[in-house]
């Protein structure tokens, strides 16, 4: 099968970001051929200041490397490094009704929260559907948020091919049950836009405090207490075993266990889970220089791909 996933640099990934997105990369990469990139195109529509732009996209590379991806086995690259892309996204767009792209939620969410709507926001899950399609992949591991994405990439590949023939395969979303919403610390969906969530690649200092921060309710430490419903809880369960798991449920419901002593838990659960990726991350934050490596290795092999899917197009719609 081939793989092909991404994620917008918006800055330090966090642990939605970790369970949602790129463990799946990992845990698939063995397996099958991979593509797995930056998509700092996509990112353009909320980031409009080049050096920020520039540095997050490198975050996100370092964030991978140090999570495990192998760029042996992985192609690592830049969206942008492959402009085929925007072609693709062009005559992908003179097939995509309107009526499709205004049904999109994450569309619709921008704007509910005053977002003004230009080209870029609107055209977006074409540009998504040209990164999925011009790569012919088979299987797009994403989060929730995402699938409703991935769909139309799909409508708008048989769309093209009842049009013109077939030239795209049609790609499967692939979503993680169990971590499809990975709360915050407040109980909402993990997100930087919502300032609720934490980051295996702060500082330990910055990681403890946002620990302290979460949210929990007024129980006293001696009475009894819902696992399910807390917060902290919630977050420790994605980092342990199972019997660690019971442990922590005991412990809650037994009573005499404290919010405080939850949150201890968790945050030395956390810097021994991440304690090898976060080690890769700063020695690599410090070697820009095989990050560069990774990425120029990673377009060629992703340019190699596009440029057959785009033969086929150009030959296929007349251009
Ligand atoms: P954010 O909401 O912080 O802006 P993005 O939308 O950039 O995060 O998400 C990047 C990737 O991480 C996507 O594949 C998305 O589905 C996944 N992801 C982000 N937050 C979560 C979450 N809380 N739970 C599960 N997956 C998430
Ligand atoms: N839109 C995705 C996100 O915000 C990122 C993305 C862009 C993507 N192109 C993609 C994901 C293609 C999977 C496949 O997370």
């Amino acid at each position: 099968m081939r793989i092909l996933s991404g994620i917008q640099p918006s800055g330090i990934l966090h642990l939605g970001n970790y369970f949602g997105a790129m463990k799946q990369f990992v845990d698939l990469q063995d397996a099958n051929e991979s593509f797995i990139f930056i998509a700092n195109y996509h990112a353009m529509n909320t980031i409009k200041e080049p050096k920020v732009l520039r540095e997050n996209t490198l975050e996100v590379a370092i964030s991978y490397l140090s999570v495990g991806l192998d760029p042996k086995k992985v192609a690592i690259f830049r969206q942008s490094d492959i402009r085929e892309v925007c072609e693709l996204t062009w005559i992908l767009g003179t097939l995509t009704p309107m009526g499709l792209l205004e049904r999109a939620h994450s569309y619709k969410d921008k704007i509910a929260k005053g977002f003004s709507p230009d080209l870029g926001l609107f055209a977006y899950p074409v540009l998504m559907a040209s990164d999925i399609l011009i790569y012919q992949s088979d299987v797009v591991p994403v989060g929730k948020d995402q699938k409703q994405h991935v769909e139309i990439a799909r409508d708008i590949a048989i769309k093209f091919n009842n049009t013109y023939g077939e030239t795209f395969k049609l790609p499967n979303p692939k979503i993680e049950d169990s971590t499809a919403i990975i709360p915050g610390i407040d109980g909402q969906k993990m997100s930087k836009s919502y300032n609720n969530f934490i980051s295996p690649f702060w500082s330990e200092g910055e990681i403890k405090k946002q620990v302290m921060r979460i949210v929990t309710d007024s129980t006293p430490v001696e009475e009894p207490k819902d696992p399910d419903k807390c917060n902290v809880y919630n977050i420790y369960k994605l980092l342990a075993t199972k019997s660690e798991i019971d442990d922590i449920r005991a412990k809650y419901t037994n009573g005499g266990f404290g919010y405080g002593d939850a949150k201890k838990m968790l945050l030395a659960k956390i810097l021994d889970y991440f304690a090898p990726i976060r080690k890769r991350y700063f020695e690599l934050k410090n070697d820009l220089g095989t990050v560069e490596a990774v990425l120029k290795d990673g377009a060629e092999r992703a340019s190699l791909l596009a440029n057959k899917t785009m033969e086929s197009v150009r030959k296929n719609v007349g251009l």
